[in-house]
């Protein structure tokens, strides 16, 4: 089966006035379909530049990249994946509904049509009674499942995501990562998912990349192994706990490997 992602020695260099900044070099990796892979590191290690390449809202400056076997550009223009970001980003003026309805405005989706699938999304994000309401009538968790909604909208294969739960408390954060393990399971997306939350990644990940800055690079790959039910008694399984463990010491080294640096 062709890879969601497949990136093969990617760079990237922003030119600024105190000169280059390399933001990304030989980035080398390839998701599959279905696949929820997690970037994890510190601030300015590159994670939104990997997925904004990814996404081709910024072009590369070495490698390639390739989105179910097209350039990052053709799978733009074909809107092959679902973008969601740590701002909700919806349109106030516009309902519940109204908001998730607008990519397929845009595609001309026949109303009929339409507003099948949007009742169908706002049940896949659990918001049905709350179709007729307005984002300032929402709590931010509401208002980040009216965007995955909106992702979703035209059955895309691969979900985009940085740091969507980022702004939330961490009651509604858990409550969203369960959900939308759940949601990637019933809709077969693939999904690349930023964050800088060790828990998190590793609840919902297949697999975790871990980055590191100066210049931005992958520097570990971690499998799960969890399989596919993430539910409350996972975060309090010793698997799940030896796999923070594990991908805490790859951001950070062994306690040994940190003794030794002092
Ligand atoms: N448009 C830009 N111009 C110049 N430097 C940038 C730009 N975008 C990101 N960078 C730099 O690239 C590095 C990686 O940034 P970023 O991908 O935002 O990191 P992260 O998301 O992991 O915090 C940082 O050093 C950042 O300052
Ligand atoms: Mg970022």
């Amino acid at each position: 089966m062709t890879a969601a992602v497949k990136a093969s020695g990617v760079g990237k260099v922003f030119p600024t006035g105190k000169g280059d900044v390399t933001a990304l070099t030989d980035v080398d990796l390839e998701v599959a379909a279905g696949e929820f892979v997690s970037l994890i590191g510190p601030s300015g290690c590159g994670k939104s530049t990997l997925l904004r390449l990814i996404a081709d809202l910024d072009p590369a400056t070495t490698g390639t990249l390739e989105i179910f076997g097209k350039p990052a550009r053709t799978a733009r223009i074909d809107q092959d994946y679902g973008i969601a970001f740590q701002q909700a980003g919806l349109l106030p003026w516009r309902s519940v509904a109204a908001n998730i309805a607008l990519p397929l405005e845009l595609h001309r989706m026949p109303k009929p049509e339409r507003e099948a699938r949007v009742a169908e999304l706002i049940q896949l994000v659990g918001l049905t009674d709350f179709a007729g309401r307005y984002p300032d009538q929402l709590s931010g968790g509401m208002q980040q499942r009216v965007a995955i909604a909106r992702a979703l909208a035209s059955r895309p294969k691969l979900l985009l995501m940085d740091e969507p739960f980022g702004a939330l408390d961490e009651m509604t954060r858990e409550y969203l990562q369960g959900e939308l393990t759940r949601i990637a399971v019933e809709t077969g997306a693939a999904v690349v998912f930023v964050t800088h939350s060790i828990p998190e990644a590793v609840f919902l990940s297949d697999r975790v990349v871990v980055m590191s800055p100066r210049p931005g690079r992958i520097t570990d790959i971690l499998t799960t192994g969890l399989g596919a039910v993430r539910d409350e008694t996972l975060r309090e399984s010793p698997a799940y706990f030896e796999r923070v463990t594990a991908v805490r010491e790859a951001l950070h080294g062994t306690p040994v490997e940190r003794a030794n640096e002092r």
